[in-house]
């Protein structure tokens, strides 16, 4: 999967990139810096959002919502009246074209973020974004570090430590679109080893695919959804339910706090009527003690 950049992380900066034409009351989440990862096709399909829309209405949805909805859990964890204590560092897992590291620059306050994927990923944004001419208005990024990893083979522990990370902070750890490319054993793996830098006080949010049991046609659809991004090198292998979530978490010392389905994600940022994917789910934990 690391022979050239990942498909499926253009993807969704593409479908955080379309949220550019909502007008304010109906936008979810605000990255202006999305558009500049698309290759030719995918900005083609951006201007013309009304055939972008149609071709990808549920799974855009859901990557706006869930874009979202970790964003709010990372703004609660580097607020400085969290309960818990606010984070001191951020890192996100699989970090592809996500832009938090600039957007949340006010909240991180200089705060280090390490940003960790496959280096082909990470080596393209980091072009992409040192081509930007200065109109682009990107913000310094003197605060995030690029880290290395294939999460099937590496452990996160390793690379995390070599590149600075300090396991005596409080941490919030940002794990959004891959566990579903991964086996079991590796998401346990990263898990187990997250908890085990994870100092008191600590985060995480993530989400998980879900497979749709219903017997309609819809729901077969969905199923098979999933099972095209084989097509592109990016096979989704695991599924999780909300049901299930908690125990396998706990296994690796996280408690499961909230999780938000598609409705859960509907009630809370949907304002155009639109409807949300339901084959994902997203959840927020803290460490066990
Ligand atoms: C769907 S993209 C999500 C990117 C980003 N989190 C976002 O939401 O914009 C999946 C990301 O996971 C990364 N990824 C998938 N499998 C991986 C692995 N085994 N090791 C490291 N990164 C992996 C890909 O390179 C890609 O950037």
């Amino acid at each position: 999967m690391d022979s050239r950049p990942s498909l499926t992380a253009e993807i969704v900066a593409f479908m955080r990139a379309i949220d550019q034409h909502s007008g304010p009351e109906t936008r979810i989440v605000d990255d202006p810096w999305a558009r500049h990862f698309l290759s030719w096709s995918w900005r083609t399909l951006l201007n013309t959002p009304t055939l972008a829309w149609r071709l990808t209405p549920e799974i855009t949805t859901y990557i706006r919502a869930r874009h979202r909805y970790m964003d709010d859990r990372v703004r609660a964890a580097l607020a400085a009246d969290n309960p818990g204590g606010c984070a001191e560092q951020l890192v996100i897992l699989g970090a592809g074209y996500d832009m938090r590291g600039v957007r949340l620059a006010a909240e991180l306050a200089g705060r280090p973020v390490f940003e960790v994927d496959f280096p082909t990923t990470s080596r393209r944004k980091h072009e992409v974004l040192s081509a930007l001419p200065s109109s682009a208005n990107l913000p310094d990024r003197a605060h995030i570090r690029y880290v290395h990893i294939d999460f099937q083979t590496q452990s996160i522990a390793d690379v995390l430590l070599a590149a600075g990370f300090d396991p005596s902070k409080r941490t919030f750890f940002t794990w959004e679109g891959v566990s579903m490319y991964l086996s079991r054993s590796a998401i346990h793996g990263t898990l187990q080893a997250l908890r085990g830098l994870a100092a008191p006080g600590s985060g995480l949010t993530m989400d998980y695919f879900c497979y749709v049991d219903d017997a309609t046609r819809i729901a077969s659809w969905h199923r098979l959804s999933a099972g095209l991004l084989a097509f592109i090198a990016e096979p989704v292998t695991f599924p999780s339910h909300p049901e299930d979530v908690g125990p396998f978490m706990a296994r690796d010392g996280w408690a499961v706090t909230d999780i938000a389905d598609c409705r859960e994600l509907e009630r809370r940022y949907v304002k155009d009527g639109k409807t949300v994917y339901p084959a994902n789910f997203v959840v927020t934990a803290g460490v066990d003690p």
